[in-house]
């Protein structure tokens, strides 16, 4: 198959591959999505083919306007209109009980629906132009870093989907902040750009689920599915240090010298003190949690586009933005943590 590489102008033409059951890599605020009609179970089964996807792993189902929520789930509890008046459209997906008319391929059996509305103009117009919700996970394959741009999209995609729709870089860069209304008290699943304060500021006190820095102790049911595979992982092996400046510094450059210089990457802060002696990826500020957002993906993809065999990535702040990046960074590292 042919896969097509789409503009902002062609809305109308991945709105109608969508409604015929096609398979569209959609621009939104967090990461690209591969999109399919929600509705159609067939659809739905290409993505689980395309990205290699684990059949137990649900989907979230993307909407463009609060009147599509309704027939969706089961009921709508009253606290998602406030979660929508402050964080809706954006980078909230909340879980709620699931419709009738979600196909079990959207939510893998589950009796749960994931359900979020995106603030991205063009992945807006595309739901509006297919007339449908669309089921959409991240659109690299299974187990690798999320894409950030077009290009990454078509690296993992080309010729098992029939078009991509370029939007440009992803502002955020990180997945959608994930939380459940289904338990006693809300629990997130998933950090995002979202952070626990922000979802506390209207809901209350909230759980935060053992898994989002945790390692799952065997037999351990995830509470998101999603958390339980290998993730993020680029070709390259991932370590995270813990360590100063000049340490940090120290050991990689040793380390380098041991695995060669060239096929050995540092992703380091901007204001660093001291730099190892191999290739040096940044990170920006040591304080900018949401530059480390913005990055981690795109940066651990070029690391693999340069054949880079092992990257050391001095360790962020785990607090606000750092949660979620800290999530990413230590699936993507196995959780590798050195500590010096
Ligand atoms: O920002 C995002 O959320 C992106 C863009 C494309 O919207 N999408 C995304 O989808 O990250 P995906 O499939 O890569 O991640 C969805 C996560 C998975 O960890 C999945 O297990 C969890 O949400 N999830 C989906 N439905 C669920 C449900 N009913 N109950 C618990 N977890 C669910
Ligand atoms: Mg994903």
């Amino acid at each position: 198959m042919e896969t097509k590489l789409l503009t902002s102008k062609d809305i109308d033409e991945a709105g109608r591959i969508l409604r015929n059951g096609g398979l569209v890599g959609i621009p939104t605020e967090t990461v690209y999505g591969l999109a399919a009609n929600a509705l159609d179970g067939r659809a739905v089964s290409r993505i689980f083919e395309a990205k290699g996807r684990p059949q137990d792993n649900p989907l979230i189902v993307h909407i463009s306007e609060i009147g599509e929520l309704e027939p969706l789930v089961a009921f709508v509890p009253p606290v998602v209109y406030d979660l929508y008046d402050v964080f809706w459209p954006g980078p909230l997906t909340i879980i709620m009980e699931k419709s009738p008319i979600i196909p079990d391929e959207v939510s893998a059996g589950l009796d749960t629906v994931a359900i979020r509305m995106p603030s991205h103009p063009l992945a807006r117009g595309i739901i509006k132009s297919a007339g449908v919700p669309l089921a959409a996970p991240s659109a690299n394959i299974s187990g690798k870093p999320s894409p950030t741009e077009a290009c990454h999209v078509m690296h993992d995609m080309n010729g098992k989907i029939e078009a991509v729709l370029d939007g440009g870089r992803c502002d955020v860069g990180v997945e959608s902040t994930v939380i459940t209304l289904c338990t006693r008290t809300p629990k997130l699943l998933r950090p995002g750009v979202i952070t626990p304060d922000d979802l506390e500021a209207v809901l209350g006190k909230i759980d935060i689920d053992d898994a989002v820095l945790g390692m799952l102790k065997d037999g351990e049911r995830a509470a998101s599915p999603g958390m339980k595979y290998k993730h993020y992982s680029p070709n390259a092996d991932v370590i995270v240090v813990d360590a100063d400046s000049k340490l940090f510094a120290e050991f990689v450059t040793e380390r380098a010298y041991e695995n060669g210089k060239d096929k050995t990457a540092a992703l380091i802060f901007d204001d660093e003190g001291e730099k190892p002696n191999c290739i040096i990826k940044s990170f920006g500020n040591k304080n900018d949690d949401k530059a480390h957002a913005n990055k981690l993906f795109s940066l651990l993809r070029e690391c693999d586009d340069e054949h880079i065999s092992t990257v050391y990535v001095h360790c962020p702040s785990k607090s606000g933005v750092g949660l979620a990046v800290m999530n990413r960074l230590l699936r993507a590292a196995e959780y590798k943590v050195i500590k010096l």
